[in-house]
Order: C-alpha cells, then structure tokens, then sequence
C-alpha cells in the first residue's frame, strides 16, 4: 500500500473496512430528497438513465442506516430488493458500502461492477468499468478521487489511488496509483506523454477550425 493511498484514505474518511456498511455515509448536509434530484440533474433530468436508478438506490441504502430500526428493518428488504432489480435491469453493482460523493455520472448501463472503497465528486464512470479487489483474499479496493474519468471497459484493481482529475482510457487495466490530473491507459496502464502540440497562428486556426480542447470535458460521451 503506498504512502499516498494511506495519507487519501485519513484525509477522505474512507470507511475503516472492519466498519464498512455501519453509518450513513451520504454526503453530508444533504436530505436524501436534495441529493436524489442533484443526481437526477447530473443525468440530464431523465429519470429513465439506469445510473441514475443505480445512485438513488444507493443514497437509499445509506440513508436508511441512520433511521430507527422500526423503520430500517423495511427499509432494508425493499434496498435488497431494488439494489437486485438494478444489477438485473441495468448490470450495475453499487453497493451502499461505498462512499460515493456528489454529481457522480453513470454513463450507459451494462457490466459495472463498482466496488471502490471511496469515489469522489464528478466522477464519470462509463459501461462495463469494474473497481475492486486484486485477490479475494485483500478487501483493500482502489480509492477514486474528484474529477475522475474512467473510459469504457477500464478496470481498476487493488490498493489503488486514483488522483484528482486523472483519465483513465478504454479498456485500460490500473494497479497502481495515478497521479493527479494523469491520463493512463494499456495493460498496465502507464501515463500517456505529455506531448507538445504544434502552435497554430490565428490565420491557420481560422483557416483550418479549431482543434479539439485538451481537457478532460473533451471524453466523448
Ligand atoms: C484516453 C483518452 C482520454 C485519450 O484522449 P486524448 O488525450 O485525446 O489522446 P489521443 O486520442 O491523442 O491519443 C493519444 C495516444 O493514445 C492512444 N490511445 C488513445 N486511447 C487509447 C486506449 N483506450 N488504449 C490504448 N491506446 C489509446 C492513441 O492511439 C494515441 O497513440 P499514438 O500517440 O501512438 O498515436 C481517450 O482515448 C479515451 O480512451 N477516452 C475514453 C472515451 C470512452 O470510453 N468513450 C466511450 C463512449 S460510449
């Protein structure tokens, strides 16, 4: 485990794995009913997108570790109950023992198995993206940090810290820690080069059309 991983783990308050699932771990200061319309919002205001259904089912399995148990006992049959209805209908595992912060994006639907120990704010994750454990034997699972991009098909396994802002290509596999604003991609994944690109005058951008913006809100969608 590296010194960043374990210095992410105190400075996030990722659940200690012998309290995983025990608490409440929603963002803070937010009604279930604000954070599922923020979520609604993050998916284009359509209620039909199965990332928003997989997010709302997990703010509800969280949000009933904090009621009475009169009332949690239900509760948790009916999250069972809906966590199993998105797994079938939408193939997107979320569950509620990952902490998962604010304006997180499910693109698509199909093959998500997310089971990270933490994912941060404006995380966007696309389909059949998997997070979790290297060896059934080692509960430690990757630790995703704001601004996130994970592309199609990418895999991240094992004690693993994603730095804030990094992309993560298609069908890459990372097993060890990305830094912050990196973009990795292969199997292993290793970062992508910075290359200079060539400068343009004006006259030859006017010419020619701009070329695409290097930023992560390029990832087509
Ligand atoms: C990783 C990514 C963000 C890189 O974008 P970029 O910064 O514009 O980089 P470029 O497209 O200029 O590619 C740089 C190099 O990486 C290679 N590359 C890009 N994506 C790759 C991938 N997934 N796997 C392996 N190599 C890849 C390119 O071929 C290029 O190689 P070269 O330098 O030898 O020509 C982008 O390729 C990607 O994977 N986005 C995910 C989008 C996605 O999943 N969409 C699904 C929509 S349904």
């Amino acid at each position: 485990m590296s010194r960043r991983y374990r210095e992410a783990e105190q400075r996030l308050g990722v659940p200690p794995l012998d309290g995983w699932g025990r608490r409440n771990e929603n963002p803070p200061g937010m009604s279930l009913w604000r954070l599922i319309r923020e979520d609604l919002r993050t998916h284009g205001g359509n209620p039909f997108e199965q990332g928003f259904w997989a997010l709302a089912v997990h703010r509800f399995g969280n949000w009933r570790m904090d009621r009475p148990k009169m009332i949690r006992a239900p509760c948790t049959l009916i999250y069972f109950v809906l966590e199993k209805l998105v797994q079938v209908f939408a193939g997107i595992s979320l569950p509620y023992v990952v902490k998962v912060g604010r304006r997180v994006r499910i693109w698509h639907f199909g093959g998500m198995i997310l089971g990270a120990r933490y994912i941060g704010n404006d995380v966007h994750i696309r389909q059949n993206v998997s997070m979790g454990v290297a060896q059934t034997w080692n509960l430690k699972a990757p630790i995703i940090e704001d601004g996130v991009h994970f592309g199609a098909g990418a895999a991240v396994l094992g004690e693993v810290l994603v730095g804030r802002g990094a992309r993560i290509a298609a069908n890459s596999l990372v097993v060890s820690d990305v830094s912050d604003g990196a973009t990795v991609l292969g199997i292993p994944a290793r970062p992508l080069p910075v290359r200079p690109r060539p400068r343009r005058s004006l006259n030859e951008i006017a010419r020619d059309g701009a070329a695409p913006l290097q930023n992560s809100s390029t990832i087509r969608r």
